[in-house]
């Protein structure tokens, strides 16, 4: 271990933001050992990291973040130095369906990997960090006006915010307690590659291609402010690097989008990529029943991260989502991997009824 700068775990780097956030940091970074730590749940895919599997400075390991004793072996065995938390279950839907499974894995592992960590560095905090990534909804919802800010009071109202927000919590309070060298961050909705068809963007594209109907809660009118995910991780590794011991910075791309214009443009995009004629997509939307407690509308004021850290995005919305279509639509097998199995009951279970 002794030829590498720092060694870092990172948490949850088989799912979507994780695997984009390791794969920066495996190719920018070659002097770091970087070790993905991921229980390979339905929404952890070593497929997603095909192309930097065997670069000389990539392990895997996989488990829970919940497993003490495996966590404390991993530490022993790579002395890390630095830990990116992003293992989390993350989907608000299924947090409705099964509450308890968030309380697990997203409080008590985080409480397990602070600890652990906390024991392993023994007071000696010199160059090391942990980092929570966290979400946006941790501030609940917001009305028509108005932006998160990194002082806005924590309102969580789904079993997922919930989840995060007592993990964000408790990240805080071991740096107040133990003075856990720690930073966090709270971002809003991602959409890009790698990005598992339950969520908003990939569920309607994969519906779009195959012609099904295309299911929006309620009236459409919820708000979301989408960020690329390769913004995200960018942020992740500045922050990493130059993000004050203790802070919080929130990311955001000041792109909100009413989830029902969304649609309207990702089916606009999607006819013309399928060579279909215009309109042919949008006549697969179907408003179906709300999600219970949905949020109104998230928007997130990222002005700290870009004064303080230069950060910025880098991507317009339209050109990102006709990046996202392009990918989806090359990497037919990878759907097809991830829609097989498990996720055919899940749908059945969250759509059949509405
Ligand atoms: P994801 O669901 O795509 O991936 C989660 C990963 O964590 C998977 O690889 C899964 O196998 C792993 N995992 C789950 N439970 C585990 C456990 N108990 N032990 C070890 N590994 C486990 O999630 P994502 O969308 O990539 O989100 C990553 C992080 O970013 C989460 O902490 C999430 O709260 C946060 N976040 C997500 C978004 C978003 O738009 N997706 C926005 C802001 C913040
Ligand atoms: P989602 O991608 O689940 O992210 P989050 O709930 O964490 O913001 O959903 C984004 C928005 O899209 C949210 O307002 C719920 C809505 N939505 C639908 O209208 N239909 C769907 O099938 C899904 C999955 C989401």
């Amino acid at each position: 271990m002794q030829n590498f700068s720092k060694k870092i775990m990172i948490t949850g780097g088989a799912g979507f933001i994780g695997s984009h956030v390791v794969r920066l940091f495996v190719n920018n970074y070659p002097d770091y050992l970087i070790v993905n730590y991921d229980a390979l749940t339905y929404a952890g895919n070593l497929n997603n990291l095909k192309d930097i599997e065997s670069s000389a400075n990539y392990r895997f390991e996989k488990g829970d973040i919940q497993d003490e004793n495996l966590v404390k072996e991993l530490f022993e065995k790579y002395q890390f130095d630095g830990v990116i938390h992003l293992a989390a279950e993350s989907h608000v839907d299924r947090s409705i369906l099964d509450p308890l499974a968030f309380v697990k894995t997203n409080v008590l592992g985080t409480v397990n990997l602070l600890n652990v960590a906390k024991n392993f560095w023994k007071n000696d905090y010199n160059g090391k960090r942990f980092y929570h990534v966290s979400t946006d909804e941790v501030y609940g919802s917001l009305g028509q006006e108005g932006f998160f800010t990194e002082t806005t009071a924590y309102d969580p109202r789904s079993p997922y915010s919930a989840s995060k927000a007592s993990s964000d919590h408790f990240v805080r309070a071991y740096h107040h307690t133990y003075g856990l060298p720690v930073v966090v961050s709270n971002c809003s909705n991602n959409y890009g590659s790698y990005h598992f068809p339950e969520k908003l963007i990939p569920l309607m594209i994969n519906n779009i291609v195959h012609s099904k109907p295309l299911p929006v809660y309620g009236k459409g009118d919820n708000i979301r402010d989408w960020l690329f995910v390769e913004d995200h991780a960018r942020a992740i590794d500045i922050i990493f690097h130059k993000g004050s011991n203790g802070d919080t910075y929130n990311i955001g791309g000041f792109n909100e989008w009413k989830n029902i214009d969304l649609v309207h443009l990702l089916c606009a995009v999607m006819d013309e990529k399928l060579n279909r004629a215009a309109g042919t997509s949008a006549k697969l939307i179907q408003f179906v029943t709300d999600r219970p407690g949905h949020d109104m509308r998230y928007a997130i004021d990222a002005t700290k991260l870009n004064k303080e850290l230069g950060w910025q995005p880098s991507l317009q919305f339209e050109e990102g989502l006709r990046k996202t279509v392009d990918w989806y639509l090359s990497n037919e097998d990878w759907i097809k991997n991830v829609t097989s199995g498990d996720y055919q009951s899940y749908y059945q279970k969250q759509y059949s009824d509405r």
